[in-house]
């Protein structure tokens, strides 16, 4: 089989949360997230933010997260404001749109939205005419692996406040954009009303933890898992991966070594003359190719071509807390 820079969702777990599992796999506990596990993992996670008001649910993946929470922050006739390549707009078979909110797209050409596409979107979006902007979802990092600086983030949260609007980050990708700046957990949860860390793509057999900052978007929020089918029996499972991962900052070292072999392929793919969609800062490369190489590697190795030109590929290559050195010295020394 070819080895796959596809994703960071090829591999298992993280052995450490294997082991966990198994060492708690006979000890009896109650469902539904009130198993001592989870509770000790919301606990953890809202100290490292320093929230101690904040509402912490596991869920199952990133799509699942996204639906349940924005659906349930949205009035019938509110609408989401996103870029054209986000997660939400491309890659989710309309979720949004099915709860009835409206996801209104604003170009980006490096995954990021700007306060003036905000407020752009918000006047002429004026009345009752049209559906009313509410909430601004944005990724850290992007779906370019582009990562938000805290001014920009700043920014938006600024914006936000002056229209009225809630901020949700979705953080599939959260540790990696921690992993390559100096931010902190805690820094993005002062800007967001909501935001979820991922561990489907970061060492975790599979886990979303969303964090509700926001105390008004807080209640009754269990209704809206059960009702969506996303209020697990088998609660501990999350709730063991995640207390693995936040102890230690596990999350925070899978993540690094995710980038770090991603910077060392671009770094290579960069001395080699290679040249980049987007500059690269955390685990995901846009690379341009030429079609015979990519011909080449791809006999070897398995990855996602991005973009299609008659003699060149954009080709996406991520990797991931499992990556080997090994893998990214054999893909570079297909290369020319
Ligand atoms: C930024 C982002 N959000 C959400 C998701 C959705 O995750 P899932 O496939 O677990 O539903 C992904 C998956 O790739 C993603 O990259």
């Amino acid at each position: 089989m070819r080895y796959s820079f596809r994703d960071d969702y090829s591999e298992g777990a993280h052995p450490a949360i294997l082991k966990r599992l198994q060492e708690t796999n006979t000890i009896q506990a109650l469902g539904y997230g009130y198993d001592p596990w989870s509770k000790q993992a919301r606990e953890l996670l809202k100290s490292i933010i320093k929230q101690p008001q904040a509402a912490v649910h596991f869920l199952c993946g990133g799509t699942q997260t996204n639906l349940v929470a924005i659906s349930a922050f949205l009035r019938p006739y509110e609408a989401v404001i996103a870029t054209q390549l986000s997660h939400i707009a491309v890659h989710e078979t309309g979720a949004i749109e099915y709860t009835g909110h409206r996801i209104i797209e604003v170009p980006t050409r490096d995954g990021k939205l700007t306060p003036a596409q905000i407020e752009k979107v918000v006047a002429v979006h004026r009345d009752e005419h049209s559906v009313r902007p509410r909430l601004v979802f944005i990724s850290q990092a992007t779906e370019l692996g582009t990562v938000y600086t805290l001014e920009e983030l700043a920014a938006l949260r600024r914006c936000c406040d002056a229209l009225g609007l809630l901020l949700y980050i979705d953080g599939a990708r959260l540790s990696n954009a921690l992993g390559a700046t100096q931010q902190t957990l805690a820094q993005i949860a002062r800007y967001a009303d909501a935001f979820y860390l991922g561990g489907t793509k970061n060492g975790a057999l599979l886990g979303e933890a969303l964090v509700i900052v926001n105390s008004a978007l807080q209640p009754y929020f269990r209704y809206h898992l059960k009702q969506k089918g996303a209020l697990l029996a088998k609660g501990r499972v999350l709730g063991i991966q995640f207390l693995v991962l936040l102890e230690n900052d596990l999350y925070l070292h899978l993540a690094r070594h995710a980038n770090k072999m991603a910077q060392r392929l671009a770094e290579a793919l960069k001395q080699k003359g290679f040249n980049f969609l987007v500059p690269p800062q955390t685990n995901q490369l846009f690379v341009w190719l030429p079609k015979e190489v990519v011909q080449k590697v791809r006999s070897v190795f398995d990855f996602h071509v991005w973009i299609e030109e008659k003699e060149r590929c954009c080709v996406r290559l991520v990797t991931s807390w499992a990556t080997t050195k090994e893998m990214v010295e054999a893909f570079l020394a297909l290369l020319p």
